[in-house]
């Protein structure tokens, strides 16, 4: 199907007046190709962590949509993210994964670039160029803003999007459920082992609107929860703390992010029993009672699946991840899965998580595969010529998020939905289309930072 020039997202393709959007948004190319422009070009994008690229001269190769990016330290431990393709003429300047080194040579005619982008050699300079390039133009291609949040290294190839914390606005806090200690001191996570990557066959947006909330798959993950891969040996996280918990939905209409959240109940609760080691239960228990202490009431909130927009997720606790779904193509994605893990854990705990993480996430992981056999054949059977026809209904708990959420005398930022009593809604899932049709209209960053003009929606 061709799109009409001029043609509006709102409503035409995201109708949440009606709660429906289209097929096409999934499944046609001239989106997709609009989507790299409009969405990624212009978002805040996941890069790595720092504990990746310790040293000078360390580096991680990531992606930014479909472009492959250089996360590297130079000699003065300053972090950079660059284009990987050669100003000559376009080779991929580095074609491993990560490692470290003095400086980048391109393989095809070996221009070669210093840890900061600068060009620093140019065979024949002198006999075939006869001197006269002007070096100073030809450096790597780098990222318009990056910052370093709590360890996470995040970049944007807009000039004009609003620095990173102004586009996190209130979810703040819930990026912090990932990043900070169990034991709800600042910061203190680190990568453990290495990132996870593969290809699946689905639209990135699958994805995407799974782990922005979807809590209305359970029936997907039944065959899980029986066989009880979770730290505690029960269901496939620990099921009696989420039993006991409040369940919320959170969402940021002018931003685009969501998240699901756990409320504990009040007072102490009982830790897992994290079978058979002390080592883990000991560190699990120490951990509530700390947070409860630092944070108070809010110690009681605990994060579950959420995301950033456009495409990077959240998971922050049992199994705490962050992974970016990668657009290649509009029919297939690639994820990427990083692990965290509180860095002052004893070793004990991290290789503990590390098993059970491997057990329930990435291509190997029990939960996650659940979730690929949906998304793989909701897209194939969504493409044809009759199916791409008929719309998706995302009506579910339309018009029951609220402001001024509280609770316990915790007042929450966005919008919420109890799921305590709702059981489940696809408030969040409706977000993001929401916020993706803002993007794939809007001309600028002016119409995009709503919020500072007070017209958010
Ligand atoms: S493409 Fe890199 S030196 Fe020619
Ligand atoms: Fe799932």
């Amino acid at each position: 199907m061709a799109i009409a020039p001029n043609q509006k997202y709102k409503d035409a393709y995201v109708d949440l007046s009606k709660g429906q959007i289209s097929r096409e948004i999934f499944v046609n190319e001239e989106i997709y190709q609009r989507e790299l422009e409009q969405v990624f070009a212009r978002s805040w994008l996941f890069i790595g962590h720092e504990s990746q690229i310790e040293k000078p001269g360390d580096y991680f190769i990531s992606g930014m949509g479909e472009e492959s990016v250089i996360m590297c330290r130079d000699r003065e431990s300053k972090v950079h993210v660059f284009l990987n393709s050669c100003r000559h003429r376009g080779m991929k300047v580095c074609r491993y994964d990560e490692g470290n080194t003095p400086v980048f040579t391109c393989p095809y005619h070996g221009w070669s670039y210093a840890t900061d982008g600068k060009l620093a050699g140019i065979p024949y300079f002198k006999d075939a160029y006869h001197g006269e390039i002007d070096r100073t133009q030809w450096g790597l291609v780098e990222v318009a803003q990056l910052r370093i949040y709590k360890g996470t290294v995040w970049a944007t190839w807009d000039q004009t999007a609003p620095p990173f914390l102004e586009y996190l606005g209130d979810f703040k806090m819930f990026l912090d459920l990932s990043l900070d200690s169990w034991d709800g001191s600042e910061g203190g996570s680190e990568i453990i082992g290495g990132v996870q990557k593969w290809m699946i066959p689905c639209n990135w947006k699958f994805p995407a609107e799974n782990f922005s909330g979807d809590s209305y798959h359970n029936i997907s993950h039944r065959s899980v929860d029986m066989v009880g891969i979770g730290p505690s040996g029960t269901g496939r996280r620990d099921m009696n703390e989420r039993n006991q918990a409040k369940r919320l939905h959170i969402l940021f209409p002018e931003r685009g992010h969501h998240t699901g959240a756990y409320l504990l109940p009040k007072g102490d609760s009982t830790p897992p029993a994290y079978q058979d080691s002390p080592v883990v239960s000991e560190y699990f228990a120490h951990c509530e009672r700390e947070r409860r202490r630092v944070r108070g009431e809010w110690g009681r909130l605990v994060g579950s699946p959420g995301e950033i927009f456009p495409n990077t997720a959240l998971h922050p606790r049992q199994p705490r991840t962050i992974a970016v779904w990668h657009p290649r193509g509009v029919h297939q994605t690639e994820v990427w899965r990083w692990y965290l893990v509180d860095r002052a854990a004893p070793d004990e705990v991290k290789n503990f998580l590390r098993e059970y993480y491997i057990r329930y996430s990435g291509p190997g992981g029990l939960t996650e595969q659940d979730d690929m056999e949906n998304w793989n054949y909701a897209h194939s059977a969504s493409r044809g010529t009759i199916a791409r026809r008929y719309p998706y209904s995302y009506e579910q708990g339309m018009g029951y998020e609220r402001a001024d959420f509280e609770v316990d005398g915790l007042k929450f930022p966005g919008l919420v939905t109890d799921l305590s009593e709702a059981k489940s809604s696809e408030d969040n899932l409706r977000n993001l289309y929401r916020r993706w049709a803002d993007f794939m209209d809007a001309d600028s960053w002016d119409v995009l930072a709503n919020w500072r003009n007070g017209s958010g929606a």
